[in-house]
C-alpha cells in the first residue's frame, strides 16, 4: 500500500509552495521544477491531465507544450475560457529519459502517481469544483481510485463522494496517432466532451 503525500497548505498559493519542495518520490531530482495546477480557486470546472512534459517542466506551467496547444484548440472549440478554469495534472513532475539532446517522456509509475495523488486531492478540496474533467486514464484513476476504460466511460458524470467527474481523452492522444483521421477523431472527442462539461455546469 502506498501512502499519498498529505498536504498541509490551506490556500492554493501555500499549496504551490509545498508542491515545489516535494521530495516524496525520486522524480523531483532530474526535473527542473514541479508544475502545480494553475487557475482560480473560484473555478467551477477543473481539468486534470497526466503529468507535465518538457515545456511544462521548463516553464513551471501546466499544458503549455504541444498537449497544451491541443487542449487550447479543444477549449476554443468548446467555447470555454481557459482563464476561468483550474488546470492541473495528476503527477507534478516531468518524468523523462535523456536521449541525446532530447528528453523523452516516460509514464510515471503507479506508485509515483499514488504518492503524488495527495497534491491533487488538496487541489480538489481547495477549488471545490462543480465538475472535474479527467483527461485520460491516469487522471481518471487518480480521481476515482480505480482503473477506468476511458472510451467506455467517457461522457457520463461519475459521482465520487461529493465530486462529479467526467472522463475524456487526454489532449496528447490525438498527437500520438499516426493516422490523420484517428487524430482528428480524438481531437473532436476532446472538444465535444469539453463542450458537454460546459453544459453540465
Ligand atoms: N500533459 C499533462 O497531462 N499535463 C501537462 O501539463 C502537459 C501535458
Amino acid at each position: 500500500r502506498v501512502e499519498p503525500v498529505v498536504a498541509s497548505a490551506h490556500t492554493l498559493d501555500g499549496l504551490r509552495q509545498e508542491i515545489h519542495t516535494c521530495r516524496a518520490c525520486p522524480l523531483w531530482q532530474p526535473a527542473t521544477q514541479a508544475v502545480p495546477g494553475e487557475g482560480s480557486a473560484a473555478a467551477r470546472l477543473m481539468l486534470v491531465g497526466e503529468q507535465p512534459g518538457d515545456q511544462e517542466d521548463l516553464t513551471g506551467r501546466p499544458f503549455v507544450g504541444p498537449a497544451g496547444q491541443a487542449l487550447d484548440a479543444a477549449l476554443a472549440a468548446a467555447g470555454l475560457d481557459r482563464e476561468l478554469l483550474y488546470i492541473t495534472s495528476a503527477v507534478k513532475h516531468f518524468k523523462f529519459e535523456p536521449r541525446g539532446k532530447r528528453r523523452v517522456h516516460q509514464r510515471a509509475s503507479s506508485r509515483e502517481a499514488a504518492v503524488c495523488g495527495g497534491w491533487l486531492e488538496r487541489e480538489v478540496e481547495l477549488v471545490k469544483p462543480d465538475l472535474i474533467v479527467a483527461m485520460g486514464a491516469t487522471a481518471a484513476r487518480a480521481l476515482l481510485g480505480r482503473d477506468v476504460a476511458v472510451m467506455q466511460e467517457r461522457r457520463r458524470v461519475i459521482e465520487h463522494g461529493w465530486r462529479r467527474v467526467l472522463v475524456t481523452v487526454h489532449p496528447a492522444a490525438a498527437l500520438r496517432q499516426q493516422d490523420a483521421d484517428a487524430a482528428q477523431r480524438y481531437a473532436e472527442a476532446l472538444a465535444a466532451d469539453l463542450a458537454l462539461a460546459a453544459r453540465l455546469l
